[in-house]
């Protein structure tokens, strides 16, 4: 079925997953604010991301820099200069514009015709000021990746850790950008999280490890329950790379507004080690430990965004059926929505029901079972709100894959019903019957 953005956003705000930032002010633009649910969800994101490419290797790093640095990191990686976006203005409006974002010479806000400026480069990074004096020296910005604090420290990394080639650091962390245009809800922001990590290698070994990161970067897509037909990937033209890139694939994903980019694999090759080391004057070239001659090693970067992860996630989850009734003639049938999460990242694993709220014998046994999921499997919900059905629309909207109801049959012998959210097929199963089955489900 083909979604629309507005149907998830409004689901989004609706759920708890994300709301507008400073929303009861009007909201800023290209800025959100996670809810509960949002936050679970990206926090099981992350957590996969982690065992995927971090703890589970031997030669992967953590690191968590700061989002301020000296401003020289700016200059060093090219993004004072660099990093820019072509804006135009139009003279009727006043809009102002990314120039590869307008067709035909029409301001697509007012429609005039002619009234666009000449483009120049708008410098994307927020400045901000470090400190009470207002001199260039207390000039700073706000990251807009992480990977530059990766980078600075490589020597530090050297002389604390020694790894060998080939190592990597990896980091989650706040990136800012003073985007033009924000737009499609979590798609272009302003502020955004990003999962970076540089993979450090030997000069003449980097196609080797770029196709192997090629190959991990779509097992950790399918991993999150992307559905792989909807993961394209991009070779993109040098006119279109970043600075410092020699090469880059974007993987690209159909999102409801069309195909664009979600994340991206780079080969910097030496461009931020070398440029740091010319403009710190510090050696930062890595020492082979069999006596060889030092030298800058080249760098292999996968870089995730979490929004366009999320959105991606939710828009390729989102669906909506009808239930209940008869399906044959489709008499007292409902359509219900529902996220068909991978139970992976979904932010409940299990929800716990007593079939009714003022029944104490139902509720406590309910409770009893509700604390032994909890205690085995971490994110488990109690509902006794409204109810069954309006509890299972609930839980099929966050995406829960399972529900488990006590009912009065529980009380004679033991057993509850268990809830499939795709199917909503419902097993009659034993309470310790239930817990091993959940659990073989692996999340
Ligand atoms: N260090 C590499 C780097 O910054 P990038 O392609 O500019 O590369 C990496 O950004 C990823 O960050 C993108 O693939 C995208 O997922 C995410 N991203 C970039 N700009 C974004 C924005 N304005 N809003 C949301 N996510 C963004």
């Amino acid at each position: 079925m083909s979604v629309s953005l507005e149907d998830i956003v409004s689901l989004a705000k609706r759920r708890g997953f994300i709301y507008p930032s400073s929303e009861i002010y009007g909201g800023l633009s290209g800025v959100y604010d996670w809810g509960p649910l949002g936050v679970m969800l990206k926090h099981n994101l992350e957590n996969i991301w982690w065992s995927s490419f971090v703890s589970s290797w031997d030669d992967m790093y953590p690191m968590d820099a700061a989002i301020l640095m000296n401003q020289r990191v700016w200059q060093a990686s090219g993004h004072a200069t660099g990093f820019n976006d072509p804006l135009v203005e139009c003279s009727n409006c006043h809009s102002r514009l990314r120039q590869d974002h307008v067709a035909d010479d029409k301001c697509p806000v007012c429609g005039k015709t002619g009234t666009l400026s000449e483009p120049k480069q708008f410098n994307m990074m927020f400045k901000t000021q470090i400190g009470s004096t207002e001199d260039e020296n207390s000039l700073s910005y706000l990251r807009p990746e992480t990977a530059q604090g990766m980078f600075v420290n490589f020597k530090n990394i050297l002389d604390t850790v020694q790894p060998d080639l080939p190592f990597g650091l990896a980091q989650i962390g706040k990136g800012f950008r003073n985007e033009i245009s924000p737009r499609d809800w979590l798609f272009r922001l302003r502020e955004f999280e990003m999962m970076e990590i540089e993979y450090f290698v030997k000069p003449a070994e980097w196609e080797k490890y770029f196709e192997q990161w090629r190959a991990g970067m779509m097992t950790f897509f399918k991993k999150v329950g992307l559905p792989e037909s909807m993961v394209h990937e991009k070779e993109v033209p040098e006119a279109d790379r970043a600075h410092y890139s020699q090469r880059t694939i974007d993987f690209e994903f159909d999102f409801p507004f069309g195909k664009d980019e979600l994340a991206g694999l780079a080969y910097r090759g030496d461009y931020d080690l070398s440029n740091h080391q010319k403009t710190s004057g510090k050696d930062l070239r890595y020492r082979p430990k069999n006596g060889g001659e030092p030298f800058l090693p080249h760098v292999i970067e996968p870089s995730f965004g979490v929004e366009r992860l999320v959105l991606a996630i939710l828009s390729s989850a989102y669906a909506e059926d009808m239930v209940g009734g008869d399906p044959s003639t489709g008499s007292g049938q409902e359509r219900r929505t529902f996220l068909k999460l991978d139970a992976s990242v979904a932010p409940v694993k299990v929800a716990v029901f007593p079939l009714l709220k003022n029944k104490p014998e139902l509720v406590k046994k309910a409770r009893e079972v509700y604390k032994m999921l909890k205690d085995e499997l971490g994110s488990v919900e109690f509902d006794d709100n409204g109810n069954i059905g309006k509890r299972y629309r609930r839980q099929d909207e966050i995406g829960t894959p399972y529900c488990v109801t006590i009912d009065f049959q529980t009380l004679d012998d033991n057993t509850v019903t268990l809830r499939n959210r795709d199917t909503t097929e419902q097993q009659r199963i034993k309470v310790e019957g239930s817990l091993q089955m959940l659990k073989f489900f692996k999340w």
